[in-house]
């Protein structure tokens, strides 16, 4: 089962009216979207997206009691504008959800390979349909390319040494395992564990280059705030920091009145060019007590906007 994380936040600030049309572009195991499809009538519509198929299967399934207008869709969040355009809600949609990164479902499946927790091979793909998979990245990318996406990505700090021991290791054999792969990282470290296991961001930097998460977020969310009607809002809930600073940037140049350039002394643009307003001026984490009931929800942060335009 994967627990709805920020469940109340995010659907009081998704504002969910009765006929409104919504999208859940993560819809995972299904959490947020049940409760966004409490809320809306038979007139109402709930699209849910997710690129595993798995997850669009299940969801379908869960939400099969409510009667709101329902669209299940397997594809990649960074086509929301396409979609919506195909489904004719782009320009009406009321609100847009998205959740991101792994469910508990992917992660305690050994075999899709996101967890060291457990031995599984090294696949990491959210979705089984593309070619890209973490063995590929771990034994074929050469040692520079490997260090900066641990760099990058993971911000590890043993980047270099890590790549240089994956290069050693597969000259005698194929990393194939989620557990070579920790072993390699827990070697790097001296075999000491610090607040977190040493293979937490190499496994984080692999996961977000094999599905090139973090250029899907940046399509996505300028596809968010084109297809949204004025009022409508779009509420996204990141898990690290390389992720929630693109939310945050975004959200802030979106609200920007004026955008002559920095270097200008006087402003000729009009100063009215502000496309979204931020709602969450701090940005929104879990209670303590949600961590407590769910350590998984410990690093979510929330953030929101509302389209003005
Ligand atoms: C944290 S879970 C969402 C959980 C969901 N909110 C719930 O309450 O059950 C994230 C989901 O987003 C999906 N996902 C991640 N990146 C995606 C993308 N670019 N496009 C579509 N789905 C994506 C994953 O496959 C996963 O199922």
């Amino acid at each position: 089962m994967h627990t709805p994380v920020l469940l109340n936040e995010a659907i009081e600030y998704l504002n969910v009216k009765r006929d409104g049309i919504y999208f859940d572009c993560t819809a995972g195991g299904g959490g947020h979207s049940e409760a966004i499809a409490s809320l809306l009538s038979e007139k109402g519509v709930l699209v849910m997206i997710d690129m595993d198929k798995e997850a669009v299967l299940r969801v379908e399934k869960r939400l099969a009691k409510f009667n709101c207008k329902k669209f299940f869709v397997h594809e990649n969040f960074a086509k929301v504008k396409e979609i919506a355009e195909k489904l004719g809600f782009a320009g009406k949609v009321d609100g847009i959800l998205a959740d991101l990164g792994t469910s508990m479902f992917q992660l305690k499946d050994f075999d899709r390979g996101f967890s060291f927790m457990g031995e599984g091979s090294l696949d990491m793909r959210m979705d089984r349909e593309e070619s890209l998979t973490a063995e590929k990245v771990v034994n074929s990318y050469g040692e520079r390319e490997l260090a900066d996406v641990f760099y990058k990505y993971g911000e590890e700090r043993l980047s270099r040494k890590i790549a240089r021991m994956i290069v050693e290791e597969r000259k005698h054999e194929p990393i194939t395992t989620t557990k070579q792969l920790a072993d390699i990282a827990f070697k790097a470290y001296g075999g000491r564990r610090g607040k977190i296991h040493p293979a937490t961001k190499i496994f984080q930097a692999i996961r977000i280059e094999v599905n090139r998460e973090l250029e899907n977020l940046e399509t996505f969310l300028k596809s968010s705030i084109e297809i949204l009607k004025k009022g409508g809002r779009l509420v996204v809930i990141s898990f690290h920091s390389l992720e929630d600073r693109i939310v945050k940037n975004f959200f802030r140049d979106k609200a920007k009145k004026c955008i002559c350039p920095e270097s200008q002394m006087r402003c000729t643009c009009g100063g009215n060019n502000a496309v979204v307003k931020v709602l969450t001026k701090k940005v929104v984490k879990p209670s303590e007590e949600e961590i407590k009931n769910n350590p998984a929800s410990r690093s979510a942060r929330l953030r929101v906007c509302e389209k003005v335009v």
